[in-house]
């Protein structure tokens, strides 16, 4: 298994797909995007793969599956039969089951749309301006069985403006994690890490 292959899940516009697709092809992300899975026929994330030529590009149907763990399994059979190290999630809106996460433990990764531990789950934006928070951001993490609860790879803030909107902020945290995501898989599989508790250390030492 090639140290640097990857696979992508994502369910929606797959804006952070189409900045790591584009960081590859522009040289500056060193990580082979084998392939894409979507939840969603109609994810604009299926588009944007097959326009970048990843060789695999599948949706699944949750409906065709008996319940989460089926689905997960077949999802994950895929991902093995690519050969694919590591597993990023972006915009993926479904909860992973426990076997998949024990399966792929520590080779998960998400990115969210708040400085974790703050407002995890699917709300995120909304919640830090409901709470008043002046900064907010993203968090690149690893996933483990806690929602939006694993190590955290990588971070990067923006400031919460009067008057801004689910929409206006949300935008200003994208322009961070299309900066972020593929600046963060760059550096994990050129320089790797290990984790020590709850910190990532970054290096192989
Ligand atoms: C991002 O804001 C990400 O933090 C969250 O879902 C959104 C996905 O956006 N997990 P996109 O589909 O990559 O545009």
């Amino acid at each position: 298994m090639k140290a640097n292959a990857i696979a992508v899940m994502a369910s929606g516009r797959g804006t952070n797909l189409k900045v790591i697709l584009d960081a590859v092809k522009a040289g500056t992300c060193p990580v082979d995007v084998r392939l894409v899975i979507s939840d969603k026929a109609e994810a604009p994330a299926l588009a944007i793969a097959t326009e970048a030529g990843v060789p695999a590009v599948v949706h699944l149907d949750p409906k065709a599956y008996a319940d989460r763990a089926h689905f997960d399994a077949a999802c994950a059979d895929l991902i093995d039969g690519h050969d694919c190290r590591w597993i990023v999630l972006a915009g993926y809106m479904r909860i992973l089951s426990a076997e998949f996460v024990r399966r792929f433990r520590g080779r998960i990764v998400n990115i969210h749309p708040s400085l974790l531990p703050a407002f995890p789950g699917a709300h995120a934006v909304e919640e830090a301006l409901r709470h008043g928070v002046r900064i907010s951001g993203c968090t690149v993490h690893l996933v483990d069985e806690v929602l939006d609860g694993g190590p955290i790879l990588a971070q990067a803030a923006v400031p919460v403006l009067d008057g801004d909107s689910r929409e206006s902020l949300h935008a200003r945290i994208q322009v961070e994690e299309h900066e972020l995501y593929p600046a963060t898989l760059s550096r994990m599989v050129s320089e790797g890490f290990r984790i020590d508790g709850r910190r990532v250390v970054w290096g192989r030492s």
